[in-house]
């Protein structure tokens, strides 16, 4: 089958380490499906496993890609979950500490074809075309975990999301709007920030602008070059939820203004398969729909890889396997 894959890692040059070619089909074990699929999205993931970042040498050639959705041996058509536990864990699949994402133990979605755990398919509406449903499972399911069950965001509140044209960010400002939040965003690029304005945000600002008011929570992807940004612009009592550090995972902890204010630091990974059946749902029923940079045939991932690599998206790229 046709797959984009990582043959090697390299922390400084990690597309001189991306294949597009042929790769062998996956094998499903007994509980598990092989989805064909019809659309599989990028996320800066791949990006990091190119650069060696949870993918160690022995697991390569890997197949890259966190998220698909496409159709089930049964003719279902099916949004692929990309969080794998391990065999026998029950409750929140995000709590498991031996889990791993598609693409880190086992093959990814940047493919033809795709065998995950049965347990991890949830049903695509048909409202929800193929290449919007491949953005969900990673961005949008982390926005929306970091939203409303790690952040406890509520209609009414104002939200700080940095980055705003992130895959992850994207997505927090079009649910948030969708959820009555006030929303705010940064961004460093202009363009960026017109672009955010007209996804649904209150208000934009510069990376690292004065805000005319502290905001309830803030949504951190970047790390290190907002960090101290986005403490600055809590409220007292104030939440900062933290899913990724693109930027670098070494700022100053700032421990005076997170003790003195009350500040609470959360943490957020991905969701549960039971988050990603809600958000499938939320997108159904009200309308709000993933932002897509560019759908490109996957004989073309390179030039998505490139683009995602010099910071040239706003929200999602999308590659579809038959061209
Ligand atoms: N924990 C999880 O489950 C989880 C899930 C998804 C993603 N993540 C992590 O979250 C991060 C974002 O993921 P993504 O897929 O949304 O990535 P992405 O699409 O590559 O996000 C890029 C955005 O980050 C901002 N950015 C990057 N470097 C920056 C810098 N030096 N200063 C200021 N802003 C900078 C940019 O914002 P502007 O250009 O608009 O300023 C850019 O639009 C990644 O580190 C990823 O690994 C974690």
């Amino acid at each position: 089958m046709l797959a984009a894959a990582a043959a090697r890692t390299d922390a400084n040059d990690p597309l001189s380490c991306l294949e597009v070619g042929e790769r062998p089909d996956p094998q499903a074990p007994d509980g598990w499906a092989t989805v064909r699929l019809r659309a599989a999205s990028l996320n800066h993931h791949d990006l990091w496993s190119l650069q060696g970042v949870g993918l160690p040498d022995d697991k390569l050639p890997m197949v890259l890609g966190c998220d698909g959705a496409g159709v089930d041996e049964d003719g279902n058509d099916v949004v692929v979950h990309g969080v794998i536990t391990s065999p026998g864990w029950m409750g929140d699949e995000t709590l498991d500490p031996r889990r791993t994402l598609l693409s880190e133990r086992h093959q990814g979605a940047l493919a033809e074809q795709v065998a995950v755990p049965r347990r991890n398919l949830v049903r695509k509406p048909e409202g929800l075309s193929f290449e919007e449903a491949a953005c969900l499972p990673t961005a949008w399911l982390t926005a929306y975990r970091m939203l409303f069950t790690r952040g406890a965001v509520k209609p009414g509140m104002t939200v700080l999301v940095q980055g705003a044209g992130g895959g992850v960010a994207t997505a927090a400002i079009a649910l948030g709007r969708a959820a009555g939040v006030r929303v705010w965003a940064t961004s460093r690029s202009e363009r960026k920030r017109e672009r955010a304005l007209r996804l649904g945000a209150d208000a934009v600002f510069e990376s690292g602008a004065r805000l005319p008011e502290r905001v309830d929570a803030v949504l951190e992807t970047v790390g290190e070059a907002t960090w101290s940004h986005s403490l600055k612009s809590l409220k007292p009592g104030g939440t900062i939820v933290v899913c990724g550090a693109t930027s670098g995972q070494a700022p100053s902890a700032e421990l005076n203004r997170v003790f003195f204010l009350q500040l609470s630091v959360v943490g957020s990974t991905m969701g549960t398969t039971g988050e990603l059946a809600q958000l499938v749902q939320l997108l159904a029923s009200s309308g709000v729909r993933p932002v897509i940079d560019r759908v490109l045939p996957l004989s073309d991932a390179r030039e998505g890889f490139a683009a995602l690599d010099a910071g040239e998206v706003f929200g999602k790229v999308v590659f579809t396997p038959a061209g």
